[in-house]
């Protein structure tokens, strides 16, 4: 099981916590897709997924404004991308597809969150930590 540990921090606690918060989503997802998931179960789960993507994106985009990091633009782009793929697999959820849509949400996610905060996030780490 996928799980964050010290060497994906970005070196800023707020956005170590959140990403820490992204992981535990994905263990619920993980627990679910495994066991044969109710429609009402996974909405849920997609509902918070929407919420807090929503808001970790958005403090994690202030945050990299505010410190100057030159590729914004980029990465912003890419959080959208992301959006999208969890809001289209939610829009098609039904009682016909919700194991597959379970399935197919988790294997995003795996994919997405170490990629995203390996590759992606370490970016703005020296401009978070150096303020410059
Ligand atoms: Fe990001």
């Amino acid at each position: 099981m996928l799980a964050w540990t010290e060497h994906l921090s970005v070196g800023e606690p707020t956005l170590d916590a959140h990403h820490q918060h992204l992981f535990k989503l994905l263990a619920e997802i993980d627990a679910m897709a495994e066991g044969g998931p109710g429609l009402d179960a996974v909405k849920a789960v997609f509902g918070e997924l929407n919420r807090y993507i929503a808001y970790h994106f958005a403090e994690e985009e202030g945050m990299m404004e505010r410190a100057g990091f030159p590729f914004l633009d980029l990465h912003r782009h890419s959080h959208q991308t992301i959006a999208m793929r969890v809001a289209d697999m939610s829009a098609v959820l039904s009682a016909a597809n919700v194991e597959r849509v379970a399935r197919e949400l988790h294997g995003f996610l795996t994919g997405w969150l170490v990629h995203h905060i390996e590759i992606e996030d370490f970016e703005y780490r020296p401009f978070l930590a150096g303020g410059q």
